[in-house]
């Protein structure tokens, strides 16, 4: 689906308001996007931006419920998490070569002279952030100078002057790795930061795929459509041909700018003002009347949260998976700001809970994120956050239960000391909520619950369900 069909399609529903009134892009903007995701209200999509050059529109929030990546992929907006998250997995590993085409939306405008990125409504988002971001919803391309491939990578970026851009590049990233192998040869990397894309493809972006694929194959796959491509002005790279804007330019060698600091995904602002990659802008493209896509992270939940705990939990269902481990399912709850992952298993032997904390800890995705592992047996729903904190509170011995391994982090993890933040120095958490092995049936505690046969039987429940509205209570 093209992105201006799902903005009209989330417009219907009610899940996009158009706003009309001007707004200032100078924390108005900012603010009214995180109170919609703090309230679960409508996503803003703001008409009249202050100070606004060219004509420029903004959807604030253009992936922040489950309700609109539904609407995504094309499935009934009130399909239950768990359905979302199967319809991804079923299209996640599928891939669809891209399209190239010539004729592309992108190129209906281009500044290729006396460049000026204030000229669009960057929005500064949250007060003492050190910088107006254009990239908080974007993604940017890039080549690996030895292998050819193409990655596509979602990450901050802010302008520091009308040509000129720092972001949060990781050496782990995709194109961090880039930035490396061109910067031995002393060579700047090209790239295109691409704005306002469609959402599954924005989806990709942000998702782990391994380094020898490329995101443009899977969006394909996911999108179950081909992405039309088209080739870069200034460089040889190509972006969906359908984006609302595109930043061409170089990331130069050996050269930093201040970034940051900005408020993140956990929910708080950590990182601080830092030395980071600076990337030099070159030409933009963009389409009349252009969209420019934002995110105003913060307290979960809001579009990092939903798109994270959905990625996370494929993969990691993926791995272990393939790794023979008895799971019934895996759920990163977008509630907990990628912080947690939780793990249903039958428990078949001894330990199995550290067995899943040690491969969750060695696996490269989980670097950053999934700070805690939970396991739960079967009877514990992994989507339901009350039961799972339930069994973390019931059924987790606070010595035997709790193992904490040391592993690489993100900076950006609140509790971590200056010391662990800024050497990476990590730890993951993993919580045996399954019962001891060696209990008979009679030492188990017996789950005291409606649904439960041995508190109430089924002839019991059923009539309890059938006459419920008889006893005067509304239909559940
Ligand atoms: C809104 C948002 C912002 C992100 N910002 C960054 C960032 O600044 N730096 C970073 O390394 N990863 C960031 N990520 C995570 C990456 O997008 C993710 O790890 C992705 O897989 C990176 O692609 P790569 O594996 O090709 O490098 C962000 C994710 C989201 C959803």
């Amino acid at each position: 689906m093209k992105f201006r069909e799902y903005i009209q399609k989330l417009l219907k529903l009610g899940e996009v308001i158009s706003i009309q009134k001007e707004v200032d892009w100078n924390l108005e903007a900012g603010a009214i996007i995180r109170r919609s995701c703090e309230l679960g209200a409508s996503t803003p999509f703001f008409q009249n931006l202050k100070d606004d050059e060219i004509d420029c529109r903004m959807l604030g929030g253009p992936v922040s419920s489950h309700k609109k990546l539904a609407c995504a992929l094309g499935v009934d907006p009130e399909t239950p998490v768990k359905g979302i998250i199967e319809v991804l997995e079923s299209r996640i590993g599928e891939v669809k070569n891209p399209k190239r085409v010539d004729s592309a939306s992108c190129k209906e405008n281009l500044m290729d002279d006396d460049i000026n990125l204030f000229n669009f409504p960057v929005p500064m988002i949250h007060s003492g952030q050190g910088g107006r971001y254009i990239g908080t919803w974007a993604f940017l391309v890039s080549e690996d100078p030895e292998t050819g491939i193409t990655n596509w990578g979602m990450y901050r970026v802010m302008v520091c002057s009308k040509d000129l851009m720092s972001g949060l590049i990781l050496p782990t990233s995709g194109l961090g790795r880039a930035v490396a192998k061109n910067e031995k040869e002393n060579k700047s990397t090209p790239f295109a930061l691409v704005i306002g894309s469609d959402p599954l493809t924005a989806y990709i972006s942000a998702t782990p795929i391994a380094t020898d694929e490329e995101e443009v194959k899977h969006a394909g796959g996911l999108r179950e459509e081909s992405v039309p491509i088209t080739k870069c002005t200034t460089n040889d790279l190509f972006v969906p041909a359908n984006s609302e804007i595109v930043i061409e330019g170089e990331i130069l060698p050996e050269t930093w700018l201040p970034e940051g600091p900005f408020g993140e995904f956990t929910g708080y602002r950590v990182a601080p003002r830092d030395f980071r990659r600076a990337l030099k802008v070159n030409s933009i493209m963009y389409r009349d009347n252009p969209i420019l896509t934002v995110s105003s992270l913060g307290v979960p939940v809001d579009d990092t949260d939903i798109v994270q705990a959905s990625s996370f939990s494929i993969i990691l269902k993926e791995e272990l998976k393939s790794k023979g481990i008895p799971i019934t399912d895996v759920h990163m709850p977008p509630e907990l700001a990628s912080t947690t992952i939780v793990v249903g298993v039958e428990d078949l032997y001894g330990n199995i809970a550290f067995q899943i904390g040690y491969i969750v800890s060695s696996h490269p995705a989980f670097a950053n994120y999934g700070c805690h592992v939970i396991v739960v047996e079967s009877d514990v729903n992994v989507f339901d956050l009350d039961e799972v904190f339930h069994a973390l509170a019931t059924r987790c011995h606070p010595e035997r239960g709790i193992t904490a391994i040391k592993t690489p982090t993100s900076t950006l993890i609140p509790y971590l000391n200056r010391r662990e933040k800024e050497w990476g120095y990590g730890v993951k958490t993993i919580f045996d909520c399954t019962w001891p092995r060696e209990w008979s049936k009679v030492e188990k505690p017996v789950y005291v619950s409606f649904s439960n046969n041995e508190i109430y039987p089924e002839g019991i429940q059923e009539k309890v369900i059938e006459n419920w509205e008889d006893y005067g209570y509304e239909k559940t």
